[in-house]
């Protein structure tokens, strides 16, 4: 069996490496897209509401479970449910849940690291042809640069928790803070920036309804790394003196600021490459909006600021994303990693070896989904539609089992493990907590509408996705 269990060496070293999860692309992409086309200040607001209403709670969940047990979502949820069999199906879905997720993020990932490396090659020009991505993707770059990544993760990983994750975090989370807060404050001096801000700000309520909502609501789970082990794991790290409630609001606090920052990067950005534009008319999707129409907004730059100039913003934004995600990677490869190590006595080596192995060739068969292997393109039929191995994984544990996990944890925090125990959970470390609105709301939402939200995001992804 492993030695004493590690912890995080610090409450700001556990602060930064749980926000350093939270903040990847889904914060500086898919949060400004979504914002852009759903309402603007009006979905920011619905967002918001999400993510410290609904969210925060779940979070404390996942971090007491994994600081009481001091274990990984599995043995966390078998410890606590004994002999109740059952409940320890969502500590295995915790497990592949991230493991998954992990592979298709890491493919992603791999593109703008890719993209990042071109720039800084002086392509910037090529990068931005409408043919550039398709030919990358399909070219044989991609799998160097995969071994590339997962020598970096990896590396971090092998470190430990103190040394590596934390250190990671601690060294790589300022970076991204001074590199968005440079990167916003050039955007803003540029052309039309402020059309951009006013089109991002200004609310308009006539754009919320049930999608959008709904769509918010995902948006906020994901970004808080919810529901894939990650806080189940992070927490069993945390010491006990420190306090869950307030570490999980600094966290969620973070995520949402850049979440909010990153707005005041694309949209002006947007705005700028053209003032006429109809956000409506932009791509739903992240990677279109990363790797097709970003590098053109960078490249229009060189009119003003030359193309070295260009290049240079390019490189930093594509810098700026490749951290956020591979602090993101760190935390997810980690969970399946505490698992080995809890479950099955590996050492950390032998735990990041045999996963890697796993990963890579998932992560190539992701990678081979868009063209390089037929039966991976056209992979299976869902809902009367060719879906790639790649959308597989995304539709199957991003869109549905995400939901899912986070209501189950809600349901087994208040209703097995019991509400006595959480709620004691909680106030170690932070005897203040005890007894106040907080307490109370945490205490009754998770045991009543946040499950039933959860639980109507589930149906919903389910009827619009399979059938
Ligand atoms: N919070 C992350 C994001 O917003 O991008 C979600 C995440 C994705 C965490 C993938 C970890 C990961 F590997």
């Amino acid at each position: 069996m492993s030695a004493a269990r590690e912890h995080f060496g610090s409450r700001i070293g556990f602060i930064l490496a749980a926000a350093g999860s939270a903040v990847g692309i889904g914060n500086l992409v898919a949060f400004p897209v979504a914002a852009t086309k759903s309402g603007g200040g009006a979905f920011l607001l619905v967002y918001a509401l999400f993510v410290f209403l609904i969210c925060l709670p779940v979070m404390m969940a996942e971090l007491a479970l994994g600081r009481k047990t001091e274990k990984d979502p599995v043995g966390a949820y078998r410890q606590l449910s004994g002999s109740a069999r059952l409940w320890h199906i969502p500590g295995w879905l915790a497990l592949i849940t991230p493991f998954m997720i992990a592979v298709f993020y890491m493919v992603v990932t791999v593109w703008v690291l890719g993209y990042m490396v071109e720039i800084f090659k002086g392509n910037l020009t090529r990068l931005a042809t409408e043919a550039y991505f398709g030919e990358f993707i399909n070219s044989k770059a991609v799998f160097i640069y995969l071994i590339v990544l997962m020598a970096i993760i990896n590396g971090v990983l092998s470190l430990g928790v103190k040394d590596g994750i934390e250190r990671a975090a601690k060294t790589l989370m300022p970076i991204l803070f001074v590199m968005l807060v440079a990167l916003v404050l050039f955007v803003l001096t540029q052309k039309n920036a402020f059309v951009g801000v006013n089109y991002y700000l200004i609310p308009d309520f006539a754009k919320i309804n049930a999608e959008v909502v709904s769509k918010a609501m995902a948006q906020a789970f994901f970004s808080l790394s919810l529901g894939m082990g990650i806080m189940i794991t992070y927490g069993s790290y945390m010491k006990k003196q420190d306090s869950i409630p307030g570490s999980a609001k600094a966290v969620a606090l973070t995520d949402t600021l850049v979440a909010f920052t990153a707005g005041l990067l694309i949209l002006p950005s947007i705005f700028h490459f053209n003032p006429q534009i109809d956000p409506a008319t932009l791509s739903d999707s992240s990677a279109g909006m990363i790797f097709l129409f970003l590098p053109k907004i960078f490249l229009s730059l060189q009119s003003t600021i030359g193309y070295f100039g260009a290049s240079a913003v390019a490189a930093a934004f594509f810098f700026l994303v490749f951290v956020a995600a591979l602090t993101s990677l760190v935390s997810i490869i980690e969970v399946p990693i505490a698992t080995l190590r809890d479950e099955r006595g590996m050492s950390r080596k032998k735990a990041i070896t045999t996963l890697a192995v796993v990963q890579f060739i998932l992560a190539v068969l992701c990678a081979m989904s868009f063209g390089m292997a037929d039966w991976l393109t056209h992979f299976v039929q869902i809902a009367g539609s060719d879906k790639s191995f790649f959308d597989l994984v995304e539709i199957l544990f991003y869109d549905t089992i995400l939901p899912l996990n986070g209501l189950l944890v809600c349901i087994f925090v208040i209703y097995k493990w019991k509400r006595a125990n959480f709620d004691q959970e909680l106030t170690v470390g932070d005897s203040g907590f005890a007894g106040t609105l907080s307490q109370k709301y945490v205490n009754f939402a998770l045991g009543t509408f946040i499950p039933v939200i959860l639980l109507l995001i589930f149906i919903n992804t389910v009827a619009l996705k399979f059938f």
